[in-house]
């Protein structure tokens, strides 16, 4: 794997070793043991829409493993506008080590990636989020779910996050039930690339029975960076899909709850559930730090035995 720009990116093998590549390193901070493997390297961090944890959790990551981050403020960089993607990346590969990009258009992260000559890692498209995806499961694997066994009913807009969860989690051999309402259904392309991989993956419009026996019940925001203009005409369509009390009692007893964050409270989620003892939206936002380390570690090739 030379970038990570999409789930698909790694197999089931590579997803679980990275797994366990993040439980060490996660370990080794906890004890103070993580040493300094990227001393001397440093990692561009674009972005081109507002972050809170994918910026700090790029940047404390790659300090923690002794190296160093630049922040660049996409529009301040002018990228597509005062140079293009593909100068851009050129340019950057002259000096940095590893570029990871926050960007309106998933076309900017493939650009980046075809043209720069070091590893580049998408930091959220409106395509896909693959560094969240990573971090979930890992979430989820720490807790020793077995994925074969387990329902995921995503519930909610098939968006970006949403395609990241059924690529990764079909891949882990999870049984993923996506609920949206008409018209705000993942992106058809990914539906079947995941079935023709042999996913197990249903769409449906029903909330209720995908979260029915539900393992883990995960959904996101309604209206997401740069739809705003939608607000009104979404939170109206998707009335029915709302996370709540009701919603996460047809799930398993045990079942889980999961959000990337950020939330917009009363609409996608309950303050009763998000804040309730079911929920692992901060376990999931903690581990986007160790998660990531693993990402940086492997493209990077650095090793924790330099350490
Ligand atoms: N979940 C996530 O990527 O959060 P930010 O948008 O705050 O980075
Ligand atoms: N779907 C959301 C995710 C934010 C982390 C968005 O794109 O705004």
């Amino acid at each position: 794997m030379r970038h990570f720009l999409s789930a698909a990116d790694l197999t089931r093998d590579a997803a679980l070793e990275l797994f366990a590549l993040a439980a060490d390193l996660k370990q080794r901070r906890k004890s103070g043991r993580l040493g300094a493997p990227l001393a001397g390297k440093t990692f561009a961090l674009i972005f081109e829409k507002a972050s809170l944890r994918t910026r700090v959790t790029f940047e404390v990551g790659i300090i923690q493993l002794g190296g160093r981050a630049v922040h660049l403020v996409g529009r301040e960089i002018g990228l597509g506008t005062r140079e293009s993607v593909p100068d851009v990346a050129r340019n950057l590969s002259l000096w940095v080590d590893g570029i990871m990009a926050r960007v309106n258009s998933h076309a900017t992260i493939t650009g980046l990636a075809r043209h720069a000559s070091v590893p580049v890692i998408n930091g959220l498209s409106d395509f896909e989020h693959p560094c969240q995806a990573l971090a979930d499961f890992f979430t989820l694997w720490e807790r020793g779910i077995d994925f074969r066994a387990m329902r995921l009913a995503w519930i909610g807009d098939g968006n970006n996050v949403c395609h990241s969860i059924m690529i990764l989690g079909a891949l882990l051999g999870a049984e993923i039930v996506v609920a949206c309402p008409p018209g705000y259904e993942p992106d058809a392309g990914v539906v079947a690339t995941v079935r023709r991989g042999g996913g197990r993956l249903e769409v449906t419009e029903d909330a209720r029975a995908a979260a029915r026996g539900a393992d883990v019940i995960y959904t996101d925001v309604w209206t997401s960076m740069g739809q705003e203009a939608e607000h009104e005409q979404r939170l109206e369509a998707f009335s029915r899909y709302q996370i709540n009390e009701t919603l996460v009692g047809f799930a398993k007893p045990s079942a889980l709850v999961m959000h990337c964050l950020p939330a917009h409270r009363g609409e996608e989620i309950t303050d009763a559930v998000l804040d309730g003892k079911q929920s692992i939206a901060l376990q999931q936002s903690e581990n986007r730090l160790h998660a990531q380390k693993a990402i940086m570690l492997r493209l990077l090739g650095g090793s924790l035995d330099d350490a």
